[in-house]
Order: structure tokens, then sequence, then C-alpha cells
């Protein structure tokens, strides 16, 4: 598995074909069960992400016999200072001194997906640590469906809950968590 992390603007941009098809894939499984709309949310919002300072995208290409193909992806950026990350949550009031943002401290893991058929081998362990690897921020946070296998998984990698999310009404509960890099 070959591994790239991408940081310049243009190139993050020039992926976007590649990893539209593995969020398809990814996310139309359960609990997800997206379809043709939240691709196109996807895309939007990719769109718009992957210009931020301090994007930052690692993709993981099979590089064997059976020919090249991306098989995972993660991205992820800093939280701005005017987020509104920590305000949302609805089971918990965290002090100031907490949600203090000042556009570094924080690192969002927006996405993170490995093709079903490649699961289960370390990718998205190896994923996870590239994006992480060199980070000057204090603090990694996410977001992830509590009935999603992902839940636990980031768990085992060392994160722990905050509290739980709805990002809009109707919305799906998520839950979120967070990883200290450094205190
Ligand atoms: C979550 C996901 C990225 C994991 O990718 P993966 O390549 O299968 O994971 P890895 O093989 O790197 O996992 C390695 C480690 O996690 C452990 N693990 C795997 N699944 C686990 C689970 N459900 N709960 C706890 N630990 C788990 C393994 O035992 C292994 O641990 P070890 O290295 O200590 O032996 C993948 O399942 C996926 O794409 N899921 C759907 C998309 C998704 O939910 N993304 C996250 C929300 S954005």
């Amino acid at each position: 598995m070959k591994y790239t992390t991408i940081t310049d603007t243009a190139a993050a941009a020039r992926q976007l074909d590649a990893l539209a098809p593995v969020y398809e894939t990814v996310f139309a499984e359960p609990p997800y069960l997206e379809g043709p709309r939240d691709v196109a949310d996807f895309l939007q919002r990719y769109q718009h992400e992957h210009k931020t300072p301090g994007f930052r995208l690692v993709t993981a290409h099979t590089d064997g016999s059976e020919g090249s193909g991306l098989a995972g992806f993660a991205y992820g950026l800093p939280l701005a200072t005017s987020t509104g990350w920590w305000t949302g949550l609805l089971d918990t009031n965290l002090p100031e001194a907490f949600t203090r943002e000042d556009g570094h401290r924080t690192f969002v893991v927006m996405e993170l997906a490995v093709l079903p058929h490649h699961r289960g081998h370390g990718i998205g362990q190896t994923l996870h640590t590239a994006l992480l690897e060199g980070l000057t921020a204090e603090r990694v946070t996410l977001t992830v469906r509590p009935e999603a296998p992902a839940a636990a998984w980031y768990e085992h990698l060392g994160y722990t809950p905050v509290g739980h999310t709805q990002p809009w009404d109707g919305a799906p509960i998520y839950r979120s968590l967070i990883k200290m890099l450094r205190t």
C-alpha cells in the first residue's frame, strides 16, 4: 500500500474525482445509508474544506499486480477561531478554557474511509497516523455515529467521548470525541 500526504490546495482539488467513488461506496453502508444527495453534499463540502489553511489529505493506494486504485483516504483541517464546534453539544456545557480556539489548537478529522474489502489490514490506522504526523495542534477531534463500528474503533485509537451533537434538526445524533496530542 502506498500512502501519500497532500497539503497543496491544487493537488487536493485534483484528488476529488478519486475520493468521490470511495466515499459513495463506504457511506452507502449502514448505519450511514447515504445516497446521491449526500455524495453531492460531500463534494460541495470538500470544495470549500480543501482550500482551508492547514487542510491535510492522506490517500492509500494499492500498487500491486491487480492494478492501482484508491483503497481509502482521510482528511482534516484546523478548527477556526469562530467555530461553533463545541457549543452545539447537547448534553454538556464545556468551560470557555476548553472551547477556546485560535485556528491552531484543534485539528478535526473530517472523513476517514477504507473500502470494505481493504479493511482489517491496518490501513485505517496508518491513514490516521499519517494525517496527524507533524501536527502542532494540541488536540484532535471528530464526530462519529455512536452505532457505527468506527465509534469503538476511534476509542481503540485513544479518543475519548466529549458529548453528543445533532448538526441540524432531524439529523442523526453524533458522538464528539477528542484525543490529546500534547498537554
Ligand atoms: C473505521 C475504518 C476507517 C477502519 O479502517 P480499517 O482499515 O479496517 O482499520 P484498521 O485495520 O487500521 O484497524 C486496526 C486496529 O483497530 C482494531 N479494530 C478494528 N475494528 C475495530 C472495532 N470495531 N472496534 C475496536 N477496534 C477495532 C483492530 O483490532 C486493530 O487493532 P490493533 O492494531 O491493535 O490490532 C473502516 O472500518 C471504515 O472505513 N469504516 C466506514 C467508514 C467510517 O465509519 N468512518 C469513520 C467515520 S467518518
